[in-house]
Formats: structure tokens, C-alpha cells, sequence
């Protein structure tokens, strides 16, 4: 396959494509996908071109933040096809967070059609094997039209653009890459709130925190249970992952975002790896006995947390052998270097 030698930046300037060195940034990809709701019907626009949309200057979207987003990665296998993780399950959070922002769900067929159109009209963009770099894959929901009332709109768009992108946190994965977290004072969601699903005002809610946590020389920031601020949350748009003993333990919350990496990561140590598994409260001060800590998500894939700091205490953890067996099951599976036992591939070009 023939890959870009150049990719366009924002204001026309054109820059080389260098897929071992990307950071995790937006770079303008030729094509988007896109979906009109109107009048109570989805419509399908298929592959556009323009990157900026006009929006009604009173949608919903602008001004009382009724937006969804999700991310996956696209990633050439092994094998040399192109694969998508479970994305079905990205559609199924949408639709999820559709329900709750008083939107219609966008059909399950439309959106991995938009997945598959999309990473297909920008085929030369997604890294190849062995990379390290994946296209990740950014579909959204917007509500918009002619509106000033607090209230959902009528009409709704449905976009996906992607972009090729290297590691989240710099560094990636790895014995030598330990990165700090700072627990935050903020908290991004409310305990019944809206942090269980993906909708933008979260993470605009989140900004502070961030801000404050690589302002102090963090990578992130570490939540805190919204109602006491007594049990983890999540780091930054990461779950959190902790060993005690033998046990893979993972934070159980309504105001985190239930994440699909999360779910297979628990998913290959219990089934896989034969790992006894616990989703459940965790008190900070837990942290005290556990061994080892990390956190996971699309974006992060797996982090090893090397130190998180509070306000009077901090806690250092080694780097554990499991965090790599389990990221070479989880990222073998996503690339065809490994079997797929449990389904969680998708072909997207064979
Ligand atoms: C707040 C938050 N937590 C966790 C995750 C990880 O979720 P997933 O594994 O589905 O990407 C994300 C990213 O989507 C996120 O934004």
C-alpha cells in the first residue's frame, strides 16, 4: 500500500508524514464521514471533503454542550489488513449517551458504515505494522439548529474524521516509562451525573484539572469519587487499574466512563490468563496495599503508573510484569499478531 509522503496542515501548509514520530495531534486527513438527522430520519451524506462545518449559531451543541464523542483506533495487522477494535461497542456507548442528552441514536449499521467509509477514503493515512501509530477514529453528535430554549434539538449531525496518531502520554508503553499522576481537588462529573457517558461538557469540566496536574509536572490528573472523594475514579481519560496480590482490581463508579480497553484488558486476565478480577470501590488510601498500578483507555492503551501524589501522601509503584504480558495480549489481539478469541476484531480491509 502506498503511503502519503506529505499530510496537510491546518491553513494549507503541507508537512512530511513521519508515522514513527507522531505525538497524539490532529493532523487534517483528506476525507469525513457524515449523517444528517432531520425530521425524524437519518441521512446519509457519506465521504465529504471540507474539514470546518457550518453550524446554526443557536444548536444546541454551541451552547448547552448537547455533543457526544468517541474514539477508537484503526490499525494495520500483521496479517496486513486493516482492523477496527470492538466498534461496535463504541456505538453502543454512543447511543447510550444519546439517550441521556434526549437525542435519537444513531443506527448501529450507520455508524460502522461511517467507520469503515471513512478509514477506507483515507486508506494511505493509517500507519503501517509495526508503526507503533494507529488512525484514530473520532466519530460525533452534535444537536443543532435555530434555537435559543434550553431544550434538545430536532436535528442532529453524526461526523467521523480521523487522524493519525502516535502515544498519548509520550513514551507509550513500557518498563522505563513510568509517568506521575496528581490527585486532583476537582472532580469532572457528577456522582448521577454525566460521567458514564462521552459527552464534551465532561471534558471541558476536566481542563482545570489537567491544567493543574502538568502545570506541577504530572502527566494527568487522578479523580476522586465526586461525592466524597474517597474511592479512585479515573486518570485523565483513562480508567484505573490496580494488582493486589494475585487480583486485577478496576474502580466500580457511575461518574467514570465505562471504558471498552478496560472491559478487555478484564476480559483477557479473567478469561484468559485465568486472573481473579474485582470491579469495586477503591479507597484511595487502598493504594497502600496495592502492588502495582496503571491506567488504560484507547487513546493510553496501557500506562504503567509509576507514582500518584496527594495532598499529604504519594505512592510509588514498580513496574510489574503483568501490565506487559497483559498490553502484548491486548495489542496482539488488535493487530492479528495473536488470535482473536473472544471476536473483537473487525475487518475493515482485507
Ligand atoms: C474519561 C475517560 N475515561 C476512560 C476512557 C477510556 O475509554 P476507552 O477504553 O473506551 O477508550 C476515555 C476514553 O475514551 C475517557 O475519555
Amino acid at each position: 500500500m502506498d503511503k502519503p509522503r506529505f499530510y496537510f496542515l491546518n491553513g494549507g501548509k503541507t508537512a512530511e508524514l513521519d508515522f514513527a514520530n507522531l505525538g497524539f495531534d490532529y493532523l487534517r486527513c483528506p476525507y469525513r464521514f457524515e449523517a444528517v438527522f432531520e425530521h425524524g430520519i437519518w441521512r446519509t451524506r457519506g465521504v465529504v471533503e471540507d474539514n470546518v462545518m457550518h453550524l446554526p449559531e443557536g444548536s444546541q451543541a454551541l451552547h448547552y454542550g448537547q455533543e457526544l464523542f468517541e474514539g477508537m483506533k484503526v490499525q494495520t495487522g500483521s496479517d496486513g489488513k486493516v482492523y477496527a477494535f470492538r466498534p461496535l461497542e463504541n456505538a453502543r456507548r454512543m447511543n447510550d449517551g444519546a439517550r441521556y442528552i434526549q437525542g435519537p441514536p444513531v443506527p448501529e449499521d450507520l455508524f460502522i458504515r461511517g467507520i469503515e467509509e471513512v478509514t477506507l477514503a483515507n486508506l494511505p493515512y493509517v500507519p503501517p505494522y509495526g508503526s507503533g501509530a494507529a488512525l484514530y477514529v473520532r466519530p460525533f453528535y452534535l444537536g443543532v439548529g435555530d434555537n435559543v430554549g434550553v431544550k434538545p434539538a430536532k436535528s442532529y449531525v453524526f461526523r467521523i474524521f480521523v487522524t493519525p496518531v502516535g502515544p498519548y502520554f509520550k513514551g507509550g508503553f513500557g518498563p522505563d516509562q513510568g509517568k506521575r499522576f496528581r490527585v486532583s481537588e476537582h472532580d469532572r462529573a457528577a456522582p448521577q451525573g454525566t460521567g458514564h457517558i462521552k459527552a464534551g461538557g465532561n471534558y471541558a469540566a476536566s481542563f482545570i484539572a489537567g491544567h493543574e496536574a502538568k502545570g506541577h509536572g504530572y502527566a494527568e490528573a487522578l479523580y476522586l469519587d465526586p461525592a466524597e472523594h474517597t474511592y479512585i475514579e479515573e486518570i485523565g481519560a483513562a480508567n484505573f487499574l490496580g494488582l493486589k496480590g494475585k487480583t486485577l482490581v478496576t474502580p466500580e463508579s457511575h461518574s467514570i466512563l465505562p471504558s471498552i480497553v478496560r472491559r478487555s484488558i478484564m476480559e483477557i486476565a479473567e478469561k484468559l490468563f485465568k486472573w481473579p478480577t474485582e470491579t469495586r470501590k477503591i479507597p484511595l488510601a487502598e493504594l497502600d496495599a496495592l502492588d502495582a498500578a496503571a491506567c488504560c483507555g484507547t487513546a493510553a492503551v496501557l500506562v504503567w503508573v509509576q507514582e500518584i501524589v496527594g495532598k499529604d501522601k504519594s505512592w510509588v509503584f514498580p513496574f510489574d510484569e503483568r501490565w506487559q504480558k497483559l498490553y502484548d495480549e491486548l495489542v496482539g489481539i488488535q493487530t492479528a499478531a495473536r488470535p482473536d478469541p473472544f471476536g473483537w476484531r473487525y475487518e475493515i480491509q482485507g
